[in-house]
C-alpha cells in the first residue's frame, strides 16, 4: 500500500481528527441518561463485534485495494474487536520495561512493521444520514489509518487517547464499509515505552454517535467550595459547534431530587446551599443534565475543590492522605482490552482492601473506567499516554546523561503537548482525577516544562505533577514551578524524612510509587505507613502495582494455569518476570502482600493507652463509627477463650477516641492478647456489612519468660570416627560428625528423617532478593559447606554433644562461626544450643537454622506464632499472635516465580504430625519455621509454577532468624533491623517426638 510514511511523521501526529473534548456520550432528547449504560443511548452506535483482519508484516505488503468495498476480502480471518492481536495467536508477546524493541532511531520504525488490515461493516439509516455521524476509537496501539467506503477519513495515534473522526461526509444509506489499517511501530512507539507486555490493534472500544447539525461540543464542569464549606459553586462552560444555541439545565442531588435549573448559551453558576461534598470516602455524585433540542447529555458532578497549603495538600478544605495503587490495563487472556466487569473486579478488590486511590500507570485509562471512579470513589492521578524510558538504554548513555533525549528533543514537543492535551481536555470534568501527571519516566526538559505550563493554565483546579522533572540531564536547568508536588518513587522513608526537614522544599512529597510488591512482599508496607502517619508534609504513595502481568499459557496436563512472562514467547530483548509484580494474581487472585496491605491501611488504629484502648482513625473525612463496629477476641496463650462484639466511638477523621476494653483478663497465667477485628456496618458498593475492614492485636499481658527444661539422662553412646549414636528407650538417634547434625532419628520403631538434618543458612530468593541474591551468592552462602572443627561428646550432665562449626564456599574465607551443643533428654527431646559469630565483611544471611526433610505423612500442621498467613519479620500485619492447625500443602503459596513463601515469625512452638507420631518444636525465644512440600533448591531453580513437582516429603526449616522480605527488587535495600546481620547470636531450640494426641 503507498503511504506517506505519516507514521513516522512527528510534525502531523493526526490527520481528520476532531478536536479534543470532554468524554461524554449524548443521549435522545426522551432518554433518562442518569446513570445509564452508554450502551442504551440512542445516539451511540457501538461498533465492536467480530471484524475481519489481516495481518501483514509490513505496509508494502497490504494490497493498495484492501480499503475499498469492491476488494474481495474473503479470506481474511475474522477478529473480535476490541482485542490485541497477540492475545489472537497472532504476532508475537514481548514484555520489555526500559529498553525499546526497535532501534532508537526516531521517528523512523523498522520496514518489518507488522500491520493489521481491519474491515466491519455497518449500516446507515435515513435518519441518520441526515445527521452528523462521528467514529470514536478509545483506544489503537500504536498508529491507524481510517476509511469509510473507500474514502480516507484520516489517521490517529497516541494509543490510549481517543480519536474523533467525523464521517457523516462518507456516509451511504446501508451498508457503509469501515476500514483501518492499525501499524504495530509508529513515532509515537517512542513515547510508549511503558513497563508492559507490548500489544497492538483496536483494543478498546469503537463506535459511532449520531448528532445533529448544532450540538455542545465540549463542556467543562469546575466545583469550589466557599464559606468554611457550607456553600459550593458550580460553573459550567459550554462550547458549541454548529453555532451558539440554546440549552437547559438541571441540576439533580445525589439522592435524586431537582435542585435547580436553568437556560444558558456559554455558561452559568450554580450556587448550593449545605451541599454534598464529594470524597472518594463519600463518593456522593450531583447529576448535571444540559439539554439540547435534540440531545441530552448526562455529567456526573462531584462537588469538591482541591488545594494546597504549605506542604498539605486539601481536599475541601481538609488534609488528604493517598492509599493508592498503580495500576495497568492488564489481563492474561485480554491483554489490554478490559471489559465493564473486568474494571469493576479490580474496583471492588480495591475497595475490600481499603485502597483511595488509583494512579493511571502510565496512560490514561477508557473514559468509563475514569467515570467508575467517580462513582464509587477513588481518587486518580491521571497520567498522560508518555514514558520515552528506553532513551536511558541508548549506547553510551544512562540516566544522568540521556534521560532528557526526547524531552529536550524540539521535534517531540508538540507530540508531549498533544498526549498531555488529550489526557487532561478528556477527563476534565472527573471529580475522581485529582491530579494530572506528564507522564512518567521521560526525563526533563521544554517539552514537559511547556505541557506543565499548558496543563496549569488550562486547568488551574487540580494539582499538577510529573516524577520525571528531578532528573536534571543535558545541561537544561529544569523548571518544575508548574509543579504542585515533588513527586519521586521507591525512596527509602529515610530520605523522605531528610527532605521534609529541609524548609527549602516547600511542596508536598508523593511517593508515586513504593513497595514494589513482586512476588512475596512487598515487606515494608507498614514502615511507610509509620512515615505517612507521622508526617503531614507527604500526600502518601501508590504501591507499584496493582495486577502481576502475564499470558495465558493455558492449563497443564494436570490441570495448572500456565502463566507466561517475558522470554517464554522467544522474544528479545525481555525483562523476564519484572512485569510479575502485582499485589493480585494476573486472574486477579488477592497475593498475602495485598492482605498485608489492607491491614495497614485500616481505617482505625488502637493501641493501649492507661489501661484504656485508644482508636485513631486513619479516614480523613468519614467518622469511623458511621462505617464501622467491631468484634473481639481474647486470646490466652493463642487460643480464643472469649469473644463477643462492640460498637465503636466516634472517632472524628484523622482523630482519636478512647474506650475501655471490652472484657477482663483472664485468671490463668499466660500471655494475653486482644484482637480488635473492625467490620463493616453498612453495605455499600463492594462492601457487605460484618465484612472485616481490619484488625488490632493488643497483647494485654506477656507471656512469663519461658524456661524450656530437658529431662536429662545419661544415655547409651557410642561413638567411632563418622558417627555419635545415642539411645534411649524409645529412640536411637545417629549425629553425623561431618555435618555436627543427625543423619537418623529413629522414634518408636521408625526413622523419622527422609534426609540427613543440616545447618541451613540459605532460602529459595524471594523477588525482593533479585539483588542482594547476587551478593549472597558471591558470598558463597547457596553453596555453603559446613566443616566440623570438633565433635566431642560433653560429659559433664546427662547426654550432649558438642560440635564447633565453620561455615564456608568454595573461593571464599569463613563467612560463619558457631557452637552447637546438642543435649538429648530421656524422653528423646533433643535440644539444640546455638551461638554464632558471623564475619561482619559479609553481607547480610538469608537465614539461620536447622533443616530437615520427614518422611511423606507429616501432613498436619499447628503452631504458635503469626498466622494464618505466612509472615515476616517486616511483613506480618496480616497476621496475628495465635494457635492455628492445617496441613502443610496448605503452608504453598503459588508464586508465579517459585521462591521462599510460607515462612512464620514469632513462634513459640510448632508442631508436624503423622498417623503415628508428632514432630514437635519449641524454643525460649520466638523462631521461625517454614514446612513444605517445596525445599529450597526446588523453589530456588523452577521458573514457573507449573513446572513444581510437589514432593511427598516434607521440608521443615527451623530457623533462629529468617530475614525480612523488604521491597528492594525496585526499593530500597532491606532495613538492617529486618537483616540477619548482628555479629553474633545465641539461640536454643528443643523438638522431639511425641505420640500424636487428639485434639
Ligand atoms: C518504575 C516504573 C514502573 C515499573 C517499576 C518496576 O521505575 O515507573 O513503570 O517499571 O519501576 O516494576
Ligand atoms: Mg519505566
Amino acid at each position: 500500500m503507498r503511504h506517506r510514511h505519516e507514521f513516522e511523521d512527528w510534525t502531523r501526529p493526526h490527520e481528520g481528527v476532531m478536536p479534543n473534548r470532554a468524554y461524554y456520550i449524548p443521549f435522545a432528547p426522551g432518554q433518562n441518561p442518569v446513570q445509564a449504560m452508554r450502551e442504551s443511548s440512542e445516539r451511540f452506535v457501538l461498533l465492536n463485534g467480530t471484524w475481519q483482519m489481516q495481518l501483514y508484516d509490513k505496509i508494502s505488503a497490504v494490497p493498495e485495494e484492501f480499503c475499498q468495498p469492491e476488494f474481495d476480502a474473503s479470506g481474511y480471518p475474522q477478529m473480535p474487536v476490541p482485542s490485541c492481536w497477540q492475545t489472537q495467536g497472532l504476532d508475537q508477546n514481548q514484555y520489555s520495561n526500559v529498553r525499546y524493541p526497535i532501534p532508537f532511531d526516531p521517528p523512523f520504525v523498522p520496514h518489518q512493521n507488522p500491520c493489521g488490515a481491519y474491515r466491519t461493516h455497518f449500516t446507515v439509516d435515513a435518519a441518520m444520514l441526515s445527521q452528523q455521524v462521528y467514529l470514536n476509537f478509545e483506544g489503537v496501539d500504536s498508529f491507524f489509518y481510517v476509511w469509510v467506503n473507500g474514502h480516507r477519513v484520516g489517521y490517529s495515534q497516541v494509543s490510549h487517547s481517543t480519536s474523533e473522526f467525523d464521517v457523516t461526509p462518507y456516509l451511504v444509506e446501508g451498508e457503509n464499509l469501515l476500514t483501518v489499517l492499525v501499524m504495530k511501530w509508529s513515532v509515537g512507539t517512542y513515547l510508549e515505552c511503558q513497563d508492559k507486555f507490548r500489544m497492538s490493534g483496536i483494543f478498546r472500544d469503537v463506535y459511532l454517535l449520531v448528532r445533529p447539525k448544532q450540538y455542545i461540543r465540549d463542556f467543562g464542569v469546575r466545583t469550589w467550595g466557599r464559606e468554611n464549606y457550607t456553600r459550593a459553586v458550580i460553573q459550567v462552560g459550554v462550547e458549541w459547534n454548529g453555532g451558539e444555541g440554546e440549552l437547559e439545565w438541571e441540576l439533580y442531588d445525589p439522592q435524586g431530587s431537582l435542585v435547580c435549573q436553568g437556560e444558558a448559551a456559554t455558561e452559568f453558576t450554580i450556587h448550593l446551599e449545605q451541599p454534598h461534598f464529594w470524597t472518594a470516602e463519600t463518593p456522593e455524585l450531583y447529576q448535571l443534565l444540559l439539554r439540547t433540542e435534540a440531545e441530552v447529555i448526562c455529567q456526573p458532578v462531584g462537588v469538591r475543590d482541591i488545594t494546597t497549603k504549605g506542604r498539605q495538600v486539601l481536599l475541601n478544605g481538609k488534609p488528604l492522605r493517598l492509599k493508592g495503587v498503580n495500576r495497568h490495563d492488564s489481563d492474561p487472556v485480554t491483554g489490554f482490552t478490559i471489559s465493564y466487569e473486568q474494571a469493576l473486579k479490580d474496583l471492588a478488590l480495591m475497595k475490600q482492601h481499603n485502597v483511595n486511590a488509583i494512579r493511571s500507570s502510565h496512560y490514561p485509562n477508557a473514559p468509563w473506567f475514569v467515570q467508575m471512579c467517580d462513582r464509587y470513589g477513588f481518587y486518580m492521578i491521571d497520567e498522560a499516554d508518555i514514558e520515552c524510558h528506553g532513551v536511558t538504554e541508548v549506547f553510551g548513555g544512562g540516566d544522568e546523561t540521556t534521560f532528557g533525549l526526547i524531552a529536550q528533543s524540539k521535534e517531540f514537543e508538540p507530540l508531549i503537548l498533544d498526549r498531555v492535551q488529550r489526557c487532561i481536555i478528556r477527563d476534565k470534568n472527573s471529580p475522581a482525577v485529582i491530579i494530572w501527571s506528564l507522564g512518567n519516566e521521560s526525563g526533563h526538559g521544554p517539552g514537559f516544562e511547556k505541557a506543565g505550563i499548558w496543563g496549569r493554565d488550562y486547568d488551574p483546579t487540580r494539582l499538577m505533577h510529573y516524577e520525571g522533572s528531578w532528573h536534571q540531564t543535558g545541561g537544561h536547568i529544569n523548571d518544575t514551578s508548574m509543579f504542585d508536588l515533588y513527586s519521586r518513587m521507591y525512596n527509602e522513608p529515610a530520605f523522605v524524612r531528610e527532605w521534609l526537614a529541609n524548609p527549602a522544599n516547600t511542596k508536598p512529597f508523593l511517593l508515586v510509587e513504593y513497595c514494589h510488591a513482586m512476588g512475596n512482599g512487598p515487606g515494608d508496607l507498614e514502615d511507610y505507613e509509620k512515615l505517612f502517619l507521622e508526617e503531614p508534609g507527604v500526600l502518601g504513595g501508590f504501591v507499584w502495582e496493582w495486577c502481576d502481568h502475564a499470558v495465558d499459557g493455558g492449563v497443564t496436563a494436570d490441570g495448572r494455569r500456565k502463566f507466561l512472562y517475558g522470554g517464554d514467547s522467544g522474544e528479545f530483548p525481555h525483562d523476564i518476570n519484572f512485569c510479575v509484580d502485582g499485589l493480585v494474581s494476573p486472574d486477579r487472585i488477592p497475593h498475602t502482600g495485598l492482605k498485608e496491605l489492607k491491614n495497614v491501611w485500616r481505617p482505625v488504629r488502637a493501641r493501649l493507652c492507661d489501661g484504656e484502648i485508644q482508636l485513631r482513625s486513619t479516614l480523613d473525612f468519614a467518622e469511623v463509627s458511621q462505617l464501622a463496629e467491631y468484634r473481639w477476641e481474647l486470646q490466652l496463650d493463642g487460643v480464643v477463650v472469649e469473644e463477643g462484639r462492640g460498637e465503636l466511638p466516634a472517632i472524628p477523621a484523622r482523630g482519636t477516641a478512647c474506650m475501655p476494653l471490652p472484657c477482663a483478663l483472664p485468671q490463668q497465667p499466660g500471655r494475653v492478647d486482644l484482637r480488635l477485628v473492625y467490620l463493616a456496618r453498612t453495605d455499600a458498593d463492594f462492601v457487605k456489612a460484618g465484612d472485616e475492614l481490619g484488625f488490632d492485636q493488643l497483647t494485654l499481658r506477656q507471656a512469663e519468660k519461658r524456661e524450656l527444661v530437658l529431662q536429662s539422662a545419661v544415655l547409651a553412646v557410642e561413638e567411632d570416627d563418622e558417627e555419635i549414636r545415642v539411645s534411649g528407650e524409645n529412640f536411637a538417634y545417629v549425629l553425623d560428625r561431618f555435618t555436627g547434625c543427625f543423619k537418623s532419628l529413629v522414634w518408636n520403631g521408625a526413622e523419622r528423617l527422609a534426609g540427613p538434618m543440616g545447618f541451613n543458612v540459605w532460602r529459595a530468593p524471594t523477588d525482593n532478593d533479585r539483588k542482594i541474591r547476587r551478593v549472597w551468592e558471591q558470598a558463597g552462602y547457596d553453596r555453603a559447606q559446613v566443616r566440623v572443627a570438633d565433635c566431642q561428646v560433653l560429659a559433664e550432665e546427662g547426654t550432649a554433644i558438642r560440635c564447633e562449626l565453620v561455615f564456608a564456599a568454595s573461593i571464599r574465607q569463613p563467612f560463619l562461626r558457631c557452637t552447637a551443643v546438642w543435649r538429648i533428654g530421656a524422653d528423646g527431646t533433643i535440644a539444640l544450643k546455638l551461638e554464632g559469630k558471623r564475619d561482619e565483611v559479609f553481607p547480610f544471611l538469608p537465614r539461620f537454622g536447622v533443616r530437615m526433610m520427614l518422611p511423606a505423612g507429616f501432613e498436619q500442621l499447628d503452631y504458635t506464632g503469626y498466622g494464618p498467613q505466612e509472615s515476616y519479620l517486616d511483613k506480618k500485619n496480616a497476621c496475628w499472635f495465635g494457635h492455628f492447625a492445617g496441613t502443610v500443602s496448605d503452608e504453598y503459596v503459588n508464586y508465579i516465580k517459585p521462591q521462599e513463601h510460607g515462612s512464620h515469625v514469632g513462634c513459640e512452638q510448632m508442631r508436624l504430625h503423622c498417623a503415628d507420631a508428632a514432630l514437635w518444636a519449641a524454643a525460649d525465644q520466638p523462631f521461625s519455621f517454614r514446612a513444605s512440600h517445596y525445599p529450597q533448591e526446588l523453589l530456588t531453580s523452577t521458573a514457573h509454577n507449573f513446572e513444581l513437582k510437589k514432593s511427598d516429603e516434607v521440608e521443615l526449616c527451623l530457623d533462629y532468624k529468617n530475614s525480612g522480605i523488604g521491597s528492594n527488587s525496585c526499593g530500597p535495600v532491606l532495613a538492617d533491623e529486618y537483616a540477619l546481620k548482628e555479629s553474633e547470636f545465641r539461640m536454643q531450640i528443643f523438638f522431639g517426638f511425641a505420640p500424636v494426641t487428639a485434639e
